[in-house]
């Protein structure tokens, strides 16, 4: 029997869509998995960006969440699950009683800042607690050079006598997260220490300005000054695959130490301000300037989320996720990525200053820009 065009695109499409949208929807996939065992589960932190996409995770998977903070800091996001969430108060710099006598499957430390903080956790939970998840860094690996960015690369474990101030810094943030992880180990052992390294934590709840800063700058649209080179590596982690990741590994019994970084390809400069751009209709016209000393000139060396290759920092996007996406770490497309980030700049869980101050701001490249385009013009010329 001959069908009409819309019964025929009825069929085709019906036929079509639903195998597509299943693939499509890893995150679905790995839910339909259920965790063999709820867990109860501590965090240490969990109100600022990270914590809150973990802890809607693991109540939608089921499990129980604790809670430990000074609290201060009011969540951003997801605050309405915070009321299904036990909270412990205490400072991690003086005060660890609330932690004291109680049983948990697994510790998130999401807060760790010192060396000292993870230490004591770490000695006063090893025997209350099964697991231990330690949220370090891909700063681990600075300075950045070399080819070996994978778990296996060796860290460095103290900061080098006669480095510049600046250096000085950089190493300070890595060390104590490499030290950290020490602590995790040493109190834990490698059968119950979860270690993982997030690049740059992009999405909703984002406490930096590193990822809005692009959402903002293409959607306005004109002369667009694209710092470095058009083929630089990009690497970031939306927030949201790696907080559901870490919880995975956790129901997976997955001890071990990872690189958390995505997307799950390598991501040029040039896809990724595309890519960002996709989600916008505003006319754009892109200038790529990738003179090193010019860049420095003028202040825009780290416009990230990609870093430009100054030596020291050459491999910070080149974190192997091997590892990680072998253990079950997943990417949402970058398209997804800025719709959940778009929805939230604009609501009410960020303030209007920070919307305008991203715009005008003294430091934003925004506000500097149109002179800084002026002078490659003119140094061309
Ligand atoms: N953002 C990135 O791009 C990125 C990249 C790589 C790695 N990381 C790592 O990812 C982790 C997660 O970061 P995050 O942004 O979600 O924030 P976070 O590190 O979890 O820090 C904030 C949390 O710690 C609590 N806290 C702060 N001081 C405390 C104290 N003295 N005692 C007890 N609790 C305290 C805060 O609550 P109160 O203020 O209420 O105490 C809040 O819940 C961090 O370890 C960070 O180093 C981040």
């Amino acid at each position: 029997m001959k069908k009409s065009r819309r019964e025929f695109l009825g069929m085709s499409l019906g036929v079509g869509l639903t195998p597509i949208i299943k693939a499509n929807s890893l995150e679905n996939l790995m839910d339909l998995k259920e965790p063999e065992k709820k867990l109860k589960i501590l965090i240490l932190g969990g109100t600022s960006f990270l914590g809150p996409h973990q802890i809607a995770y693991a109540l939608k998977r089921g499990h129980e969440v604790s809670i430990f903070t000074r609290g201060k800091t009011v969540p951003k996001v997801h605050q309405d699950l915070f009321s299904k969430v036990e909270k412990l108060i205490g400072d991690r710099e003086d005060n660890l009683e609330a932690l004291k006598n109680r049983k948990w499957d697994a510790v998130i430390d999401n807060s760790g800042r010192k060396t000292k903080w993870t230490e004591d956790t770490a000695r006063l939970l090893e025997a209350q607690v099964e697991a231990y998840m330690y949220t370090s860094s891909i700063s681990v690996y600075y300075p950045y050079v070399g080819t070996d960015f994978s778990e296996e690369r060796s860290l460095v474990t103290e900061i080098p006598k006669g480095v510049s101030e600046q250096a000085q810094l950089t190493y300070e943030y890595g060390v104590m997260k490499a030290t950290s992880e020490m602590a995790t180990m040493n109190a834990f052992g490698p059968q119950r220490s979860y270690i993982v390294r997030p690049s740059l934590i992009v999405g909703p709840g984002d406490r930096t300005d590193r990822f809005p800063y692009w959402l903002s700058r293409l959607e306005k649209g004109g002369d667009i000054l694209i710092p470095g080179k058009k083929e630089e590596v990009v690497q970031y982690i939306d927030v949201r695959d790696l907080a559901e990741w870490m919880i995975r590994l956790l129901e997976n019994k997955a001890a071990g130490v990872y690189n958390g970084s995505g997307p799950g390809f390598e991501m040029t400069t040039n896809a990724f301000v595309h890519g960002v751009h996709a989600s916008y209709n505003s006319p754009v016209n892109y200038i790529q300037i990738d003179d090193l000393n010019f860049l420095k000139e003028n202040e825009i060396i780290g416009i990230q989320p990609w870093v430009i290759q100054l030596p020291e920092y050459a491999g910070m996007s080149k974190s192997d996720n091997r590892k990680a996406i072998a253990a079950g770490l997943q990417f949402r497309p970058l398209s997804e990525t800025v719709s959940a980030t778009k929805e939230w700049w604009y609501s009410n869980a960020v303030a209007q200053e920070r919307r305008d101050n991203i715009l005008t701001s003294q430091q934003s490249l925004m506000s500097r820009e149109k002179d800084i385009l002026e002078k490659w013009q003119n140094r061309k010329k």
